[in-house]
């Protein structure tokens, strides 16, 4: 399992050196949270901030959409060229043709699901995707507890994908922390998300690192 650190739980004054701790503690990509203040009650950040953290940084970047209508804002997301995208379900009206745009453009697409929201869903369009992102808070803030029932819903997930044979993968976010990530990871996690474990802790990028060296572990 890979840790991808949640930059909105940093200090916003200083994202470059957000993402600088991301590259030295070992994350395999950077995940920024773009919301909207109308699907969820909070607003961060757009286009031309991310547009400043890509052209100093090697890291790849997951842009995780939490917004109305994504398709009226994605050509400058994807013009950004970010390994992953991913919508939500509850936000997309028409999820088939927002996939192939995303992937049209050279990212990963990927469908995030609240987590009211079952896998289920996904059944149809999951050949089409590149990565599931099962939401373990409710969207909008860092800082929230782990949701338990999303470890069902990644179990479930992870035999859909298996029974067919397909190359997607699951990505987990919010409430991940040292104490439950071993859980996640043996679930069928293959990259977790992680904000305040990782930036509201004394030394963060000894939180990352060690995020990242349960993620290397074998399932207990
Ligand atoms: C919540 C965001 C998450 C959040 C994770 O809407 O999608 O990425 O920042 O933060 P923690 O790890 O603090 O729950
Ligand atoms: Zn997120």
């Amino acid at each position: 399992m890979q840790i991808a650190p949640s930059v909105f739980a940093a200090d916003l004054g200083d994202l470059h050196a957000a993402m600088r701790l991301c590259e030295q503690g070992g994350a395999a990509m950077a995940h920024l949270d773009v919301m909207d203040g109308h699907f969820v009650p909070n607003l961060t950040f757009g286009p031309p901030v991310i547009e400043a953290l890509v052209a100093r940084s090697q890291l790849p970047v997951d842009i995780h959409l939490m917004v109305e209508d994504p398709d009226r804002l994605l050509d400058l997301y994807l013009a950004l060229k970010p390994r992953w995208v991913s919508v939500h379900y509850e936000a997309a009206t028409h999820l088939d043709r927002t996939v192939a745009a995303i992937r049209a453009a050279g990212s990963g697409p990927g469908v995030a699901l609240n987590p009211a929201t079952p896998v289920e869903v996904l059944h149809d369009i999951l050949p089409a995707l590149d990565f599931v992102l099962v939401m373990s808070v409710n969207p909008g803030f860092s800082g929230q507890g782990f949701v338990p029932y999303a470890l069902d819903k990644v179990r479930r997930l992870r035999r859909l994908i298996e029974e067919r044979g397909l190359p997607v993968r699951i990505e987990i976010d919010g409430g991940v922390t040292a104490a439950n990530a071993a859980e996640i990871r043996d679930a069928g996690v293959d990259v977790a998300v992680s904000g305040s474990a990782i930036f509201a802790a004394d030394e963060p990028i000894e939180a990352l690192r060690r995020l990242c060296r349960i993620g290397a572990e074998r399932a207990s």
